[in-house]
């Protein structure tokens, strides 16, 4: 039997991430959305692209949580994206509403299941669902690493002219202005960019990854990134479902980790079939270490904002 995953808001988010899991056949997809018609829709369209693309699972829409039920996993989109002048924080209450509510329903239902969170401000977010939730912190984590270090090594490989698939990128943090890319540990083949290009190229490279969400606002206007986070969701998905063990920057709950404790932040941590398997502690300098504590200081601030502190 395949596994079944949820995917809660069925606006552009969610209905990528439902996309590229059908697409790659991964599980059965329930798509989940207050909108009347809107999951329906989707699922039912997604569904008669099967045929073309050569998939065969099972997606189906709702606006309640019934068919939700023994999910092995919940991918949480549900929420306001941002506008052009909006950042990822003013989204904090009303989001903060709606994925509380959505973690009880859908926790209710799946108690084994992996969240998974992608609503903004995203460090929040997680740490809320892992609260309202009651499940253990290796199943609840949330996406915002792999979409900034994707954002990174695509400018990377543009600035060197490489392909995307020669690189490799870390960016941890927060997901916010304060993320922390690490040039350090971002390569073309193997080789750190810090012995690639010179250190005026390298900060705006990593300027233009802490931006990369704003710039895709101002040119969308209406609302934010969807392919990339998407996609970036289902590296996730597919790691956890098949067990692979890969090694991913995600937003996992530090009980001490690189001298943070008790807050959800962006490290490398490997996933897995039970979801985050181990957080790695790689060796930072103190300029680095200060960098991601600076940032996870603003991951607090809105946490305590929230009374989950
Ligand atoms: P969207 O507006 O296209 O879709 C959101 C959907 O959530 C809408 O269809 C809406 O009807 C639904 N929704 C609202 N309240 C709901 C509820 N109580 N129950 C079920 N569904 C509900 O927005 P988009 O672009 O899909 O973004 C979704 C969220 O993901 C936003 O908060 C955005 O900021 C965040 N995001 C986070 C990223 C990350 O890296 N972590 C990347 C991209 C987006
Ligand atoms: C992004 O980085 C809006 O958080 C979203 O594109």
């Amino acid at each position: 039997m395949r596994p079944k995953v949820t995917v809660i808001g069925a606006g552009n988010v969610g209905a990528t991430v439902a996309q590229l899991t059908a697409e790659k056949e991964l599980a059965d997809v329930v798509l989940v959305d207050i909108i009347e018609g809107l999951p329906q829709g989707k699922a039912l369209d997604l569904l008669e692209a099967g045929p073309v693309e050569g998939y065969d699972c099972r997606l189906t829409g709702s606006n309640g949580y019934d068919a939700t039920a023994g999910s092995a996993l919940v991918v949480i989109t549900a929420g306001i994206a941002r506008k052009p002048g909006m950042t990822r924080d003013d989204l904090l209450h009303t989001n903060a509403k709606i994925v509380g509510a959505v973690t009880d329903e859908v926790a209710r239902r799946s108690p084994d299941a992996i969240l998974v969170v992608v609503s903004n401000p995203l460090d929040a977010m997680t740490q809320l669902a892992w609260k309202r939730s009651g499940f253990p912190a290796h199943r609840v984590l949330g996406m915002a690493g792999v979409l900034d270090a994707a954002r990174f090594r695509t400018f990377i490989a543009q600035e060197l002219n490489v392909s995307v698939e020669s690189t490799f990128a870390f960016v941890l943090g927060g997901h916010g202005d304060t993320m922390v890319p690490l040039p350090r540990y971002s390569t073309v083949a193997g080789i750190p960019i810090t012995e690639l290009l010179p250190p005026d190229r390298v900060e705006a490279l990593v300027k233009r990854t802490r931006d990369g969400g704003a710039e895709i606002v101002a040119l969308l206007k209406t609302g934010s990134a969807y392919y990339a986070p998407g996609a970036s969701v289902v590296e996730m998905v597919e790691a956890i479902l098949k067990d692979k063990k890969k090694i991913l920057p995600c937003c996992v709950h530090l009980t001490g980790q690189y001298g943070i404790t008790d807050l959800f932040v962006g490290v490398p941590v490997k996933l897995g079939r039970r979801g985050v398997e181990e957080i790695l502690e790689i060796r930072l300098t103190p300029e680095e270490a200060g960098a991601l504590k600076r940032s996870s200081e603003g991951v607090r601030e809105l946490v305590q904002k929230l009374g989950l502190l």
